[in-house]
């Protein structure tokens, strides 16, 4: 982190004390700080509570063989039943729990929680037709349409733990995480409607499997929902029209209990090293902590609020806060299936608008982008219904949030800026906004039930005013329980810094301010955080070495102003390459977007003769980021050779990689 940033933050005094409107009427209020930190279990077990269990649990946490937690253990539950036939039997079938709009204008379609019922049910006979039976795992490959979140909860009904694959990842993404959980089955659809135009899932599903044959692994059966109406290629042995099976089952489907324990998800997402890990979440922890958190930090109000989280079902966000938690609540949602310029740049505007949204979840990398395009668009609209706003993904700058507040918000709304992820299922540290006086940049405190720390290498709590590891003290109900098949890498990533205080490192730094209030900085690993999206450095290098005229290749994260970080590659070539020919930078981002997906397309593209490595050979990234965000070089005294950076700053000044 910058001395920049750092002294930045201690100038911060802007306050905003919570709407006396949100503070009377708050789900959560002060008092739940100290009643949970004195009895956790029991506050928990209160949370619970508000969840329809088929049999209750007999002890809410066995915490006897740490890192492995088990909770509401006994407990019985389905997802499934918790996110929508429960709210049906309560007389509520007739309340709409999405309003999909897809990205063509006037492409909409309302749907209550008894179609919601219908659907899954329907989903759920159609996949047990295919053959797939509790603890099989389906693979979700789909655009942000409704059908992608029948499909979720239609696995969660059955048992069948789902994993989702973002749409963008490309053909080798999917199939390695096909291979790695053993997907039975994929549920994808022709394609999706992006930035005006049709695009298709299709071909790259069915390119993944051929490759997940390839890797040892046999995908039995495909279904496809109809929604762009492109062509595609169709195997009878294995594609299924979602219209001519899911669509034709019957709507009856009895529900069955599973322990709270049983595997929800799986969810892929990076690591320091290049194979992506795959987080496993369970259902009533998860269900538990998506379900308090979403009704806790956005003092979610089922029967007047609508709700909006602009997240890809593809990543947690989409997961914990579209179908989980405010399922689970009751909310009524608008789910969007496009960009926020199509076709034009006021759409996501016009939504909030229409559907007169209440509470808005989304990214810094959006309102920055936003706060670009400057305030006119956004103040064309009538966004008074607004209440409340949240921000995910990563650190929030002060400005970006004081525009959000004042441009989105009319200086009214609360901002939560919300850290967790993928590992922590759910909300750990954010402001709550009917008690907090927030602070821009902020996230303020761990949540009532949630005990976070910043410490020293050491373990050593930091006095305020200072900074270090970002750390979880106790478990929590929707922890990740353990990485897919991997017991020991689970152990070693997130348990061993702190093993002797048996505390979850989160790989995350971070600062106390003067008043004690939490400020996360960012990774302290090799992952970086592109517009909110974890990727790995490693994974990137492999996609370069993969390449047939790259010898070596590193990669960093620098700063970015729309992005937040962005991808910075140094490359070696093979000497038999010469100097790459043609057009070799070009073909380089190619050849990462073919191999994980346009999220990893890096921005700029060094070649170099040499890489700056220590005498035991590992690559100093931290003086390639000097270079990659334009610094002065810093400490290069533990380099084996000391010339190379002068070689490098020499060749980045004529290099052609910038583009
Ligand atoms: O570095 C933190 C950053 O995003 C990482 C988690 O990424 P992921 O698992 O993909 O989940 C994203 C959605 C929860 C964290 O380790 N991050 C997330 N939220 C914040 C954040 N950094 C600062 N402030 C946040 N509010």
């Amino acid at each position: 982190m910058s001395q920049e940033t750092l002294s930045n933050l201690s100038r911060e005094d802007r306050r905003f004390e919570p709407p006396a409107a949100i503070a009377e009427h708050a789900n959560l209020t002060a008092e739940a700080y100290d009643r949970a930190a004195a009895d956790p279990e029991a506050f928990w077990a209160e949370q619970a509570e508000r969840l329809s269990w088929d049999q209750r649990w007999d002890r809410v946490l066995d915490w006897d063989d740490p890192p492995f937690a088990q909770w509401f253990v006994g407990g019985r539950i389905n997802a499934a039943y918790n996110c929508v036939d429960r709210h049906v039997e309560a007389g509520r079938g007739d309340k709409v729990a999405f309003h999909f709009v897809g990205e063509p204008l006037d492409d909409t379609r309302t749907i209550t929680y008894a179609q919601l019922k219908d659907d899954v049910s329907q989903a759920a006979n159609a996949l047990t037709a295919l053959g797939v039976e509790a603890g099989d795992r389906v693979a979700i490959y789909m655009p942000m349409i409704p059908e992608a979140v029948v499909t979720m909860l239609a696995c969660a009904r059955i048992g069948a733990p789902h994993t989702v694959v973002f749409g963008g990842f490309s053909s080798d993404a999917l199939a390695s995480r096909l291979e790695d959980c053993q997907a039975k089955v994929i549920v994808t659809a022709d394609g999706g409607y992006r930035r005006g135009s049709a695009s298709a899932l299709k071909p790259a599903v069915d390119e993944a499997r051929t490759k997940a044959e390839a890797l040892g692994h046999t995908v039995e059966k495909v279904l496809v929902v109809r929604r762009t109406g492109q062509d595609v290629a169709w195997d009878d042995d294995v594609d299924v029209w979602w219209h001519e099976s899911v669509a034709t089952a019957s709507t009856e489907h009895a529900c069955e209990f599973f322990d709270a324990e049983h595997p929800l998800y799986v969810m892929y997402t990076s690591g320091t090293t290049g194979k992506p890990k795959g987080i496993l979440h369970t259902t009533g922890g998860y269900l538990v902590g998506t379900s308090y958190t979403h009704w806790a930090v956005f003092d979610l109000k089922p029967d007047t609020d609508v709700y909006w989280c602009t997240a890809d079902i593809g990543w947690v966000t989409g997961h914990s806060y579209i179908v989980y938690g405010p399922l689970a609540n009751g909310a009524t949602q608008v789910l969007y299936e496009g960009t926020p310029d199509s076709p034009e740049r006021g759409r996501w505007w016009d939504i909030i608008e229409e559907y007169g949204v209440t509470i808005f979840y989304t990214a810094p990398t959006a309102i920055r982008s936003f706060m670009k395009q400057g305030r006119e668009i956004p103040d064309k609209r009538d966004l008074s219904s607004l209440r409340i706003l949240g921000s995910v993904g990563e650190p929030i700058n002060p400005e970006a949030y004081v525009w959000y507040r004042s441009v989105i918000g009319g200086d009214r709304t609360p901002v939560v800026d919300t850290w967790w992820q993928t590992e922590t299922g759910a909300i750990m540290i954010s402001p709550l906004p009917g008690v907090t006086a927030g602070k821009p940049g902020s996230a303020m405190t761990a949540i009532p039930g949630v005990a976070a720390d910043v410490v020293t290498d050491e373990g050593a709590s930091v006095p305020d005013g200072s900074g270090g590891y970002l750390v979880l003290t106790q478990p929590w109900p929707s922890m990740l329980r353990t990485i897919w098949g991997d017991d020991e890498r689970f152990k070693e990533t997130y348990w061993s810094k702190y093993a002797a205080q048996g505390w979850y490192f989160a790989g995350d730094g971070a600062k106390k301010d003067t008043d004690g209030d939490l400020w996360v900085l960012g990774r302290v690993d090799d992952v970086m955080n592109v517009s909110g999206h974890r990727l790995s450095t490693t994974e990137i290098e492999s996609a370069l070495v993969s390449h047939p005229k790259v010898a070596e290749a590193a990669v960093v994260g620098a700063k970015d102003e729309d992005t937040g970080q962005a991808v910075v590659a140094f490359v070696i070539l093979r000497d038999e390459a010469g100097d790459g020919g043609g057009d070799i930078v070009a073909e380089l981002r190619k050849h990462v977007r073919t191999q994980i997906g346009p999220i990893a397309t890096p921005r700029q593209i060094m070649i170099v003769a040499e890489l700056p490595k220590t005498r035991s050979g590992k690559i100093m990234r931290r003086l390639l980021k000097d270079v990659a965000e334009h610094r002065e070089i810093g400490d290069v005294t533990t380099l084996a050779d000391s010339s190379v950076m002068e070689l490098i700053s020499a060749g980045v000044d004529s290099s052609p990689g910038e583009d």
